[in-house]
C-alpha cells in the first residue's frame, strides 16, 4: 500500500533554527499525527540544505570546515525537532551521500538528453559578497557600498532548459496537477508564467564555489541550492528502489510562501517532468510568522527568542499557540503578551482547571472511581449533543486544514463542560445525601470525565503529551482506534482515576 507522504522544507544551515522554522515542523506533524490516527501509514520527512555560498563564508571566517557548521547546526535542528516531539521518520542532510549519489544521476540524466547545456554568461559580480548583481540594484547609477568592487565577469556555467516546459506546466497547473493550498497561491503562479521564463544556472565553477556537488559530466563544476536542495525529496526515501514506489509521489510538500515561486511550483515540476518522474500531489503553502509586521528571521529575533517559550512553557503549550494563531496560509503576529494570554486562560484555566477540579472531586467524593450515570436531563443532553456537532466539525476543521478553527471549537466544547459542571453544582450535591441528589453527583462527575477525555483525545495530533497524560489520568487503556476513541460511550467509568495534577502551572515570568 501506498504511505501518506509529507514533507517540510530543509532548513537552510546558514544560521540557528527560528520560530518559522519551527512553525513549519510543529504544523507538519500535526497533519502527519492527524492522518495516522485515521489510520494512515504515514511517511514524515525534514532536514538541512548544506550547501552554498553563505556556509562557505561562515566557515571561512571561522577558519573551519562548512561541514563542522553544519554538523553543529543539525544538532540544533535535530533538538529541536525532539524539543517539539516532532515525529518525522527520518532526517535528510544534503551532505550524506545518499542525497549527493541521485542529484548526480538526475544531473547526468538531463545532460544526456540535451536539457542540460553549457553556454557562457555574463553579468556583474560583486567581490566581497560573491554574488552576482544586476544594474537594478545601483542607487543612482553607483553600486551600494556594501557591494565593495564590482566587476564585469564572463564565466562558463551550465543551464537546465525550463523554458522548453513552460507551455506544460501552465497546462499542468491548471489541471490542478500539483494542487495548491491555499487555492489563491495558485493565481500567484500562474501569474509568474505569463513572462518568459529564463532557462536556470544550475552550476558554479569550484574555483568560486567548492562548497556543492560536482557535476558528474563537468567536475570543474558544482550544483547547489535548487538543484541540489529539491532532489532531497526523492533522495531521501531511495529514489531508484522499491522503498520509493511506496511513497511516491509525495502528498504534500508543506512550505513556507517565499519558496513557492518559482522554486516548488515552477522548477521542481519541471525536474521531474524532465526526468520522467510523476509530481507531487499537493503543495501546502503556509504563511510567515512576524513580528512587528516583518518576517522572523534570526536577525530579527531580538533578546526574546520565542524558541525559548518551548522551554520554559512545554512543547504542547508551544504547539497549541502557533496552531491557534496561525490560520494556514495567512501571515500571523508573535507577541509574548498574546502567548501568555493564551498560556494562562485557554490552557491553565479552561482546561487545567477542569482537570484539577475533576481529579480532586473524583477522589473527595468518590474515592477515585466513577459509575454508570442515570441521569439524563437536559444538561447532560446539551453537552452529549454539543459534542456530537463538535466532533464532526471538528475533524472536518482539520481534514482542510482549518487547525485554528478546530481547536476554537475544542475548546468551546472545553468551556462547555465547565459551564455544565456550574450548572450541576456537584460541590452542593455532595452535601445532599438523598438518593436522587447521589445519583445526580454520580451523573455529573462521570459526564464531566467523559466529555473532557473526548476533548483531549480531539487534541492529540496538536498537544499530544497533554492528550495522552489526562487520558492516563482519566485511567487510560481506551484503545488506539481513534474514530472509536471520540465515541461518546462512558469510557470513564470503573477506570481507577489518577491523582489531582496542575497541568500547566504558572512559570515564573523569565526576566527581561
Ligand atoms: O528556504 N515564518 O530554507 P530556510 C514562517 N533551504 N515560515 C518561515 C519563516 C517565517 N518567518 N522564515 C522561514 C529554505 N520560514 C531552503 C528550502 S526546500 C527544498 C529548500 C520557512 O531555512 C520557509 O518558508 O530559509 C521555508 O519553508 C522553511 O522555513 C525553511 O526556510
Ligand atoms: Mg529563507
Amino acid at each position: 500500500m501506498k504511505t501518506f507522504y509529507i514533507t517540510t522544507a530543509i532548513d537552510y544551515a546558514n544560521g540557528s533554527p527560528h520560530l518559522g522554522h519551527a512553525y513549519e515542523k510543529v504544523l507538519t506533524d500535526v497533519i502527519a499525527r492527524f492522518q495516522r490516527l485515521l489510520g494512515k501509514e504515514v511517511y514524515f520527512l525534514t532536514g538541512l540544505d548544506e550547501h552554498g555560498q553563505k556556509v562557505q563564508q561562515s566557515a571561512r571566517k571561522a577558519g573551519v570546515e562548512p561541514i563542522e557548521i553544519c554538523d553543529r547546526l543539525a544538532g540544533e535542528f535535530k533538538s529541536l525537532c525532539s524539543d517539539l516531539r516532532i515525529s518525522n521518520d527520518d532526517y535528510i542532510r544534503t551532505t550524506e551521500s545518499r542525497h549527493k549519489a541521485v542529484v548526480q544521476t538526475l544531473l547526468q540524466r538531463l545532460h544526456d538528453k540535451g536539457d542540460i547545456y553549457k553556454a557562457e554568461y555574463s553579468g556583474y559580480y560583486s567581490v566581497r559578497q560573491e554574488q552576482f548583481v544586476t544594474e537594478k540594484e545601483q542607487v543612482n547609477g553607483n553600486w551600494p557600498e556594501i557591494f565593495g568592487e564590482v566587476i564585469e565577469v564572463r564565466e562558463s556555467n551550465y543551464f537546465f532548459r525550463l523554458a522548453k516546459y513552460q507551455d506544460w506546466l501552465v497546462d499542468s497547473l491548471k489541471r490542478e496537477e500539483p494542487r495548491i493550498f491555499p487555492n489563491f497561491r495558485s493565481r500567484d503562479v500562474l501569474e509568474f508564467l505569463k513572462e518568459p521564463l529564463n532557462d536556470l544556472c544550475i552550476s558554479r565553477p569550484k574555483e568560486r564555489l567548492s562548497w556543492g556537488i560536482e557535476l558528474p559530466f563537468d567536475n570543474d563544476f558544482v550544483t547547489y541550492v535548487w538543484f541540489d536542495a529539491l532532489v532531497n525529496y526523492i533522495s531521501a526515501i531511495g529514489y531508484g528502489t522499491d522503498a520509493f514506489e511506496r511513497h511516491w509521489p509525495v502528498d504534500y510538500h508543506v512550505i513556507g510562501k517565499d519558496i513557492l515561486v518559482p522554486p516548488h511550483a515552477v522548477y521542481w515540476p519541471i525536474m521531474l517532468k524532465a526526468c520522467e518522474i510523476p509530481l507531487p500531489k499537493s503543495l501546502l503553502v503556509h504563511g510567515w510568522w512576524l513580528k512587528a509586521g516583518s518576517k522572523m528571521s534570526k536577525s530579527s529575533g531580538g533578546a526574546e527568542n520565542p524558541l525559548d517559550w518551548i522551554g520554559l512553557y512545554g512543547a504542547d503549550a508551544f504547539r497549541y499557540f502557533v496552531i491557534r494563531e496561525m490560520n494556514v496560509g495567512q501571515d500571523s503576529e508573535f507577541s509574548s503578551e498574546l502567548f501568555l494570554r493564551r498560556y494562562n486562560d485557554d490552557l491553565g484555566n479552561d482546561l487545567g482547571n477542569l482537570v484539577s477540579r475533576l481529579l480532586n472531586m473524583v477522589h473527595r467524593y468518590r474515592d477515585g472511581k466513577l459509575t454508570t450515570p442515570t441521569v439524563t436531563e437536559e444538561p447532560e443532553a446539551v453537552l452529549q449533543a454539543l459534542w456530537q456537532e463538535t466532533v464532526s466539525a471538528v475533524v472536518d476543521d482539520y481534514k482542510g486544514f482549518q487547525f485554528h478553527k478546530g481547536l476554537e471549537r475544542t475548546f468551546n466544547f472545553i468551556r462547555a463542560i465547565n459551564r455544565y459542571a456550574e450548572q450541576r453544582a456537584p460541590w452542593k450535591l455532595a452535601k445532599d445525601q438523598s438518593t436522587d441528589g447521589q445519583a445526580l453527583l454520580d451523573t455529573c462527575l462521570t459526564h464531566m470525565a467523559e466529555a473532557l477525555r473526548l476533548a483531549v483525545t480531539l487534541l492529540l495530533p496538536i498537544m499530544p503529551d497533554t492528550s495522552e497524560r489526562v487520558q492516563a489520568l482519566l485511567g487510560g487503556g481506551f484503545g488506539d482506534d481513534w474514530p472509536a476513541q471520540l465515541q461518546w460511550t462512558h469510557a470513564v467509568v470503573g477506570k481507577e482515576i489518577g491523582a489531582k495534577t496542575i497541568l500547566f502551572p504558572r512559570p515564573e515570568v523569565p526576566s527581561a
